[in-house]
Order: C-alpha cells, then structure tokens, then sequence
C-alpha cells in the first residue's frame, strides 16, 4: 500500500492543464484516502475549471500513474478553486519567466479592427518589415488562430525549429514570426474554442524563444471576440492600432475595438484608413471607391492621430503582401514605422 507521501510524489508532477501549474504548484491535492488493500484509492482534487476537456486529461493522467503500480480504483472527486484562490493562482503564473513578464519587454502593439478584411494582416506585416527596416528587432504574434495568414503574406514556407523544449520563431524579413499556421497540416481548420484559444497565444509568449525584441506586433482576429479579449487581459501593456476603411459603417464598427482598448486601458497609437483611394497611373487622378472620412471620424472620436491613409495598390513582388521600399505604399509604411519609433 502506498503512503500518502508517496502518493503526493506520485501526483505533484501532473499538470492542471487548466491553469497550466503543476498539482504541486497549485497545492490541489485537497485529499488522499488509501485503502488498506491497496488496490483502490480516493482523491479529491482542486483544479483551475470544472468539467472541461482538461479536466478528463487529468484524470486519464492520474489514474494511469496508479494503475502502472497495480491500483486499479482510483475515484477523483473534483472541485474547483474558489475565486480567491484563483487570483492568487494566476499571480503565479504570470511569474513564470516569460516575455510577458520580462524587465526587458518589447513594447506591444496590437493590430485591431471591428471589421475583417480591412487589411489589419496586412498592415501588421508591413509595418513589422517598416520597423525592421529601420534597424528595429521586430517580432509578429499571429494572434489569429483561426484565421491566421502571416505565413502567407511573408511567403513563410518553412517551420519553427526546437531549442531544447523552447519553440524558435521563424524569421522573414527581418521579423520574427509566431503562427498557429506553423502547427496546422495542410490548412486544415482549427476547432478550439475559448480557453484553449487563450492558452495557445499564452504559449506563443511562454514556450517561444523570442530573444531581444523592441517590438512585438499581434495580428488580431476582427472583432471584439474572445481572442481580443485574452490579448487585452494577457498583455495590459499593449498599444493598438486600430484599422478601418473610409467607409462610415467600417468606422462606426471599428469604433467598438477602439472603445474595448480604451475600456480596458490600451492606449491607442493611431488609426489607419485603408484602402482609402486609387490612384490612376495613367491621370493621377484619385478615386474614392469606398467613400472618404471614416480614417478621420474614427481618429477623432477615440481621440487619437490618424497615423496612415494607404491607397489600394498591388506589391510589385509576386507571393508577398509586402511592399518593396521603391513602392510608394512601402514609403508609406516607412513613415508610418518612424511615426511610431519616434513615440513609443
Ligand atoms: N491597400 C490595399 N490594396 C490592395 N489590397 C489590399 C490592401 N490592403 C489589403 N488588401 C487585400 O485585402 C485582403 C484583406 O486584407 P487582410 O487579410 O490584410 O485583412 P484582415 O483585416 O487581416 O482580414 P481578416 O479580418 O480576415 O483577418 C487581402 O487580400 C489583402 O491582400
Ligand atoms: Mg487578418
């Protein structure tokens, strides 16, 4: 029969998943009783959320670790933290060393918009080269799990490599680069929801060997959605930028990204419009195809500058969303890089 010491040697290595802590660091192991036949055992367990995928992981991994030394029965009742307990929990976590917690922090800056497709990915990439360009060491999060195009748009075919047990991130132009398109097969759709959403960009910051960076810019999902919400809890230093279109409606929508920053204590850096014209090769004439002001309503109502107007126009190279320093668009992003090393 097992002693309860040895049976806490036994667990203190399991990880609760949900709080990504060992049991030992939790301190969940709330009871053990051992019968004296030794072939069953009882725990009551405290763990970070209650009947979740995570929480049928734990149990798998428990009752394994007893079976292996002929202990068949193992019933684990779980309970959760309180909340308190779970405040404390999470100050430990964030002392786990990481670039979020590091003295020597990049400086964030999020990419956010209320609309998709407005360029948010696109911007983001270009402005990590502009950076990168002016001698900055620059890093991409691309935040967007689901929708993730980074690799794309640099023309990323290769993958991560593996330091010891810590992810290196891929460099492109100069910048280096976290996706979930890394971890994903022949771009197959990823299914995770909500917790398990957070913990992967928690990852992207713990488990990555991001070296020295001045700047890390996140490629955020559209929306205010869950992802939005765990990159402004995950990282309340973060700056944003904030995308949107001329037209009024995209403004009026990217308004609400702007807000949930403010109410969450982000400051904004600026705003960018967007495909705000196209300019004729042949005239120079400029066409507002989607309407004109909203860059500048958006700007004034989140208070902010309105840091860029970018007219719609192709990167001369093929594969490549970013735009050459002979592009004027590229000329653009350079401004828009000074603009912001001069602030931030
Ligand atoms: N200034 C521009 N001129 C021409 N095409 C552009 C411009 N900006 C973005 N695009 C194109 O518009 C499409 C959408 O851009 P992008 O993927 O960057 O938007 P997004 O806001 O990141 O979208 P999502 O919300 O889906 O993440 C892409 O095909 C991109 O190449
Ligand atoms: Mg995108």
């Amino acid at each position: 029969m097992l002693n309860k010491q040895q049976v806490m040697a036994l667990l203190k290595s399991v990880n609760d998943r949900t709080l990504n802590l060992t049991l030992a660091q939790t301190n969940g192991v709330r009871e053990i009783q051992a019968s004296k036949d030794s072939d069953q055992i009882r725990l009551r367990i405290a763990i970070g959320k209650l009947n979740t995928p995570e929480q049928q992981e734990i149990e798998t991994e428990i009752t394994a670790k007893f079976n292996r030394l002929g202990i068949e029965s193992v019933q684990i009742q779980f309970e959760a933290f309180t909340e308190k307990e779970l405040e404390k929990l999470n100050e430990k976590t964030r002392e786990i060393p990481s670039l979020l917690n590091s003295p020597n922090q990049p400086c964030f800056i999020a990419v956010a918009s209320g609309k998709g497709g407005v360029g948010k990915s696109t911007i983001t990439v270009n402005i990590a080269v502009a950076l990168a360009r002016l001698g900055k060491r620059v890093g991409i999060v691309d935040a967007d799990i689901y929708g993730f195009s980074v690799p794309n748009m640099m023309g990323i075919t290769n993958r991560p490599t593996l330091k010891g047990n810590k992810i290196i991130p891929v460099e492109s132009n100069g910048v280096q680069v976290m996706s979930m398109g890394f971890f994903v097969e022949d771009n197959e759709p990823v299914i995770w929801r909500g917790p398990r959403l957070g913990k992967m960009l928690r990852s992207f910051f713990v488990e990555v060997e991001w070296g020295d960076l001045d700047y890390l810019l996140l490629d955020l999902p559209p929306g205010t959605g869950d992802m939005a919400l765990s990159v402004h809890q995950m990282i309340p230093t973060s700056k944003e930028i904030i995308v949107t279109t001329p037209h009024s409606t995209a403004a009026f929508v990217a308004s609400r990204a702007g807000r949930m920053a403010i109410n969450t204590n982000h400051e904004i850096i600026g705003v960018i419009e967007n495909m705000s014209y196209f300019e004729s090769q042949l005239t120079g004439e400029k066409e507002y195809l989607f309407g004109r002001g909203g860059g500048e309503t958006l700007a004034h109502e989140l208070n902010a500058p309105l840091i860029a107007q970018i007219p719609l126009g192709q990167p001369t190279e093929k594969d490549s969303s970013i735009y050459s320093t002979e592009h004027s668009i590229g000329q653009t992003y350079l401004e828009v890089a000074q603009f912001i090393t001069k602030h931030y």
